[in-house]
């Protein structure tokens, strides 16, 4: 089996090619090797690679710059992974694809099903939907992950963020009133090598995909705001012998920023549970895991 990845440097894109790394030959491209900001390279290279499974891990993820840049993350969030659809259905082949939390608006006490209203309320939300209702559009078959607080040991994020601002500062101040669940990016690349494990086991992988085809979210177990991640981040740093920095809770309004959050964007799992069989461990667990 072979399997075209993009994005093979991101957070998930990483941890992807060691998690499948025993499952197929993985064409891992990263953005020199596959630019997604041309559509003619990104037909060109499926067309010269004709892969079993396209993996889309790459994203324009910067969620503030995204205001700025409304284009590009069009291009690379919704445009692309139509593309890669398109060129999916044609080939009779699967796509994986990854989407955000951040497509719902984040007025709600549960969490969010796959199917609740969705209604993004910054630029990369709103990408990020139109590339999911992109890839719904071309009817191949496919599998698109909304996961949630992504973080890992590589790339731009939160635990990498605070683990040097707990030992570089005096004092630190975070919001406390956006509730979430933080995802081990190591734990999305396995779920995801698990499902095509499944797929591959059932001896039909495009049917497997096709009868499976969807939204399903893919989120760490539990919920915490972005404060209490930090000090759950903190606590495991002090085990480690560190001295952190005092620790604060604040409001989203004391802490603005170009594009607006949702305040609770806690995803339900279920779905996954019920079809494969698999569900993420509480984000403590994995959080002590990724830290050890
Ligand atoms: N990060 C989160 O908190 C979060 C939350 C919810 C959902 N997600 C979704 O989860 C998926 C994986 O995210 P992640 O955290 O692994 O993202 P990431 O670490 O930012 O990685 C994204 C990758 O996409 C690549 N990329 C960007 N523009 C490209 C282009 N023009 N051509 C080719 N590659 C390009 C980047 O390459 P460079 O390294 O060269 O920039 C990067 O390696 C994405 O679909 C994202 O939307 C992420």
């Amino acid at each position: 089996m072979k399997i075209l990845l993009t994005g093979a440097n991101g957070q998930v894109g990483f941890e992807l090619q060691r998690s499948l790394a025993c499952l197929a030959e993985v064409i891992a491209t990263d953005r020199n090797g596959l630019d997604l900001s041309s559509n003619q390279a990104t037909q060109s290279c499926i067309a010269e690679h004709k892969p079993d499974l396209i993996i889309n891990a790459a994203a324009y993820t910067a969620v503030d710059k995204a205001e700025s840049e409304h284009d590009l993350a069009m291009q690379i969030n919704a445009v692309a992974p139509t593309v890669m659809a398109e060129e999916a259905h044609k080939l009779n082949i699967p796509l994986i694809h990854y989407s955000t939390d951040y497509v719902f608006n984040g007025q709600n006490s549960q969490p969010w099903l796959e199917d609740d209203k969705v209604e993004p309320i910054n630029v990369y939300g709103e990408t990020k939907l139109l590339g999911e209702q992109g890839i719904a559009s071309k009817n191949a078959a496919h599998l698109i992950f909304r996961t949630s607080w992504v973080y890992g040991q590589r790339g731009n994020n939160f635990l990498l963020t605070m683990k040097r601002l707990g030992v570089e500062r005096e004092s630190l101040s975070v919001v406390d009133d956006q509730i979430g669940a933080p995802t081990w990016s190591r734990h999305i690349a396995d779920a995801t090598a698990q499902i095509i494990a499944q797929a591959i086991v059932s001896g039909n992988v495009t049917e497997f995909f096709k009868a499976n085809s969807g939204i399903y979210n893919l989120s760490g177990g539990g919920q915490t705001s972005w404060h209490g991640f930090t000090q759950a981040i903190f606590s495991q740093l002090q085990l480690q012998g560190e001295k952190v920095a005092e620790l604060n809770a604040i409001p989203t309004s004391a802490y603005p920023t170009p594009a607006q959050r949702p305040l609770y964007s806690c995803l339900n799992n279920d779905k996954l549970a019920d079809t494969f069989a698999i569900s993420l461990p509480n984000w403590q667990q994995s959080l002590t895991l990724a830290m050890q």
